[in-house]
């Protein structure tokens, strides 16, 4: 007798359908149409069945701020940080735990069960990590949050960030932050990321840098982070998050710098959505994407996924945090429109971002935590190509979020009609 049955569920990595059997909150078995028992029983009608969604680069702290104090009017990187450096000083524990708390519902909704936030520690009350430490431990039920201790001012150029970031690691903050384009030299960011990877060395924690969100080639800190993580032995425990300046770098360069990241087992996280966006904003035409090169990276064997970065807040004033929108907009902007490249863009929204988080209890196969999505749609192609209802959320073998499917009824000219947006000779599929 199992507690959960989800029959007839179209899974990634098989042609048929297949049964997925679960007991205790884990995967028990997946096999085609099983005869047994269960406590609840749902059929997924052949719709695609996949591991949940997973944003391994996002700011909770400033999440659903839009418009506080005011909208950002130029739409820049420097007016966002001019408005959160005005925003930030009047937020409260409960400003900071409330917007993170609706956040949370908004990601549960969209089927991402798995959130890697940075959180602020350059104000020195640090209610910011107050709040989202209480945050993560209401979700947790529902999903995995890691924080990592950002320090946005600098670590080196705001004087006390090192004691903040070493007071927010002691509250139970889990990852090591850093910023190291934004300290005051080249020489400087370089030293901070020596002093950030003892930190993580010291202390066991992951490392997930903001680094190279530049439009300057020059900008080679992943170079220094590369040689650290690999001199202090932390191969696999390193993230290199935007890495933009890659977009911009000599070619040569490329070629010595890749193998470099390699050896390191370096993670990357691009953030196609505000990448995108802020990048290149000197440039007049031709103008550059700004976007770290993504497909380069994967076929160098290095682990990439995306990120969601921003959502309503002074950078950004869009998004829903649909994690299939970020993985659409990495595909167009890195032009991976190949068989296998598509796969790549989905995996970097799941498989491959719960990697960089080190999530090992990841994934749809018997033994691992029962978490998974129903998606309204047949494959992770129109999953990107449809953004379809999360039919059904499940966390542990529990279902924790419905959404009904769109109804394809439509009035054209007074008739009615049925699109859902397959075409009729696929829909058998
Ligand atoms: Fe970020």
């Amino acid at each position: 007798m199992f507690d959960l049955l989800v029959k007839n569920a179209k899974l990634s990595d098989r042609n048929e359908l297949a049964d997925i059997a679960v007991s205790a909150g884990r995967i028990s078995a997946i096999e085609p149409a099983m005869e047994a028992e269960a406590a609840n029983t749902i059929n997924a009608d052949g719709n695609f069945v996949t591991p949940p969604f997973i944003d391994s680069h996002f700011h909770l702290d400033s999440a659903l701020s839009y418009g506080q104090p005011r909208i950002n009017q130029s739409g820049t990187l420097l007016e966002g940080i001019q408005l959160w450096g005005e925003l930030k000083p009047t937020q409260t524990v409960e400003d900071f735990r409330n917007r993170a708390l609706e956040f949370c519902r908004w990601s549960i909704a969209r089927g991402t069960l798995g959130l890697r936030t940075h959180v602020d520690i350059s104000d020195d009350r640090l209610l910011a990590v107050e709040a989202l430490l209480d945050v993560r431990k209401t979700m947790k039920p529902y999903m995995d949050i890691q924080l990592v201790a950002f320090p946005q001012d600098g670590f080196l150029r705001a004087g006390q960030s090192r004691t903040n970031l070493l007071r927010a690691l002691d509250m139970g903050v889990d990852v090591v932050g850093g910023i190291p384009h934004f300290e005051r030299t080249m020489a400087d960011g370089a030293e901070s990321i020596r002093q950030l990877c003892e930190i993580s060395a010291d202390r066991g924690l992951l490392v997930d840098m903001h680094c190279d969100e530049s439009d300057d080639p020059m900008s080679r800190h992943i170079e220094t982070l590369s040689a650290e993580t690999t001199r202090l032995g932390l191969e696999g425990m390193v993230t290199g998050s935007h890495l933009t300046s890659m977009h911009s770098m000599d070619n040569y360069y490329v070629s010595k710098l890749l193998p470099l990241m390699a050896e390191a087992q370096i993670h990357v996280v691009a953030n196609p959505l505000i990448n995108i966006t802020l990048q290149a904003r000197h440039d007049t035409y031709p103008k550059r994407r700004g976007m770290t090169r993504v497909k380069e990276i994967a076929e160098a064997g290095i682990n990439v996924a995306f990120g969601h970065d921003c959502v309503m807040d002074p950078w950004y004033s869009f998004g829903s945090h649909d994690m299939l929108e970020v993985a659409s907009m990495g595909l167009h902007v890195a032009q991976m429109t190949g068989t296998r490249q598509i796969q790549t863009c989905y995996d970097a929204i799941t498989t491959s971002a719960a990697s960089a988080m080190q999530l090992g209890d990841y994934g749809i196969a018997p033994g691992k935590q029962a978490d998974m999505v129903i998606l309204d749609c047949k494959s992770p192609t129109d999953a990107i190509r449809l953004r379809p209802a999360r039919l059904k959320v499940i966390r542990k073998g529990n279902i924790i979020a419905t959404t009904p499917k769109a109804d394809p009824t439509v009035m054209i000219g007074g008739q009615s009609a049925q699109v859902d947006f397959v075409p009729a000779g696929m829909r058998s599929v």
